[in-house]
């Protein structure tokens, strides 16, 4: 596996990071490093040499271990995606008074949405300061802004990804201050039709619910235009600026 257009896709069983993974190998000399819990969907199965999938509990040690498998792989990461998002699990669904908050859900939530990516960032620091001007994208959601908080509800789904942001702008002001020239994407997909947004969709018209592939075009193309400062943004499918 060659270095210089290598692209490392976290939570890569993801419906949007699936698309993704698709796209990025019709690109010329890319290729793509996937990661997720699970196996390789059925829709990538034709994806050749160019795609590398591994598999991950997300424990510390198993992140640990990965990454440096990705080291030996990609010396130098072209791009990161880390796509790990939880809304609904199982028994549990988004609280929409505090009556239904639970300690054990809050904590997996947060777990999974804010504190797996910095797990992951810090055990890729090594790799991603030897790649000047890679291209960090998180997930994020427009339900994660503070400041665009209008309906209240869904506490720790919003809580985690608020979180998050503030996690992933201190990662980027260390990275900046060591001068590592990184660019930091926290992306809201709009609401795409996958297996999180599911039991949701059903208020949404039919214009605003997104495919996974048009969302994944659009990111490629948003990377492709993304100036290089700020050093973190916080943007939405149609490259407008969300409220923190
Ligand atoms: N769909 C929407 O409308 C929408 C809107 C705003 C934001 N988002 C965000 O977009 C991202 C991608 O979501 P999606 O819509 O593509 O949903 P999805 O198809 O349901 O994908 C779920 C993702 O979360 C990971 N995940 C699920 N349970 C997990 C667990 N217990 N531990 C660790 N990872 C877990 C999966 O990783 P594995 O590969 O390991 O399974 C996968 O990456 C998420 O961060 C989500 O919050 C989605």
């Amino acid at each position: 596996m060659t270095a210089d257009k290598t692209s490392l896709v976290i939570g890569a069983g993801s419906s949007i990071a699936t698309a993704l993974i698709g796209q990025i190998l019709q690109e010329s000399d890319s290729r793509v490093i996937a990661i997720s819990r699970g196996d390789k969907p059925e829709s990538l199965a034709q994806a050749g040499g160019g795609l590398h999938w591994l598999q991950s509990d997300y424990s510390e040690a198993s992140i640990a271990e990965l990454a440096e498998q990705v080291s030996q792989l990609a010396p130098q990461l072209h791009r990161l995606f880390i796509c790990n998002g939880i809304l609904h699990d199982g028994d549990y669904q988004p609280e929409k008074r505090l009556e239904d908050l639970q300690l054990d859900t809050v904590q997996q939530v947060m777990r999974v949405n804010a504190l797996l990516p910095m797990l992951w960032l810090k055990a890729l620091k090594p790799g991603l300061r030897r790649s000047p001007g890679c291209q960090v994208t998180v997930f994020s959601a427009r339900v994660g802004s503070i400041g665009d908080n209008g309906k209240g509800g869904w506490y720790a789904y919003r809580a985690s990804k608020a979180a998050l942001n503030m996690l992933l702008k201190n990662a980027a002001i260390e990275f900046n201050r060591l001068r590592h020239q990184l660019q930091f994407l926290l992306f809201h997909p709009g609401t795409t039709d996958t297996a999180l947004s599911r039991p949701f969709q059903d208020a949404v018209p039919e214009d605003k619910l997104f495919s996974p592939e048009f969302v994944a075009s659009r990111l490629l193309g948003l990377l492709d235009e993304l100036p290089p400062e700020p050093a973190i943004q916080f943007l939405d499918w149609d490259g407008k600026t969300v409220p923190w």
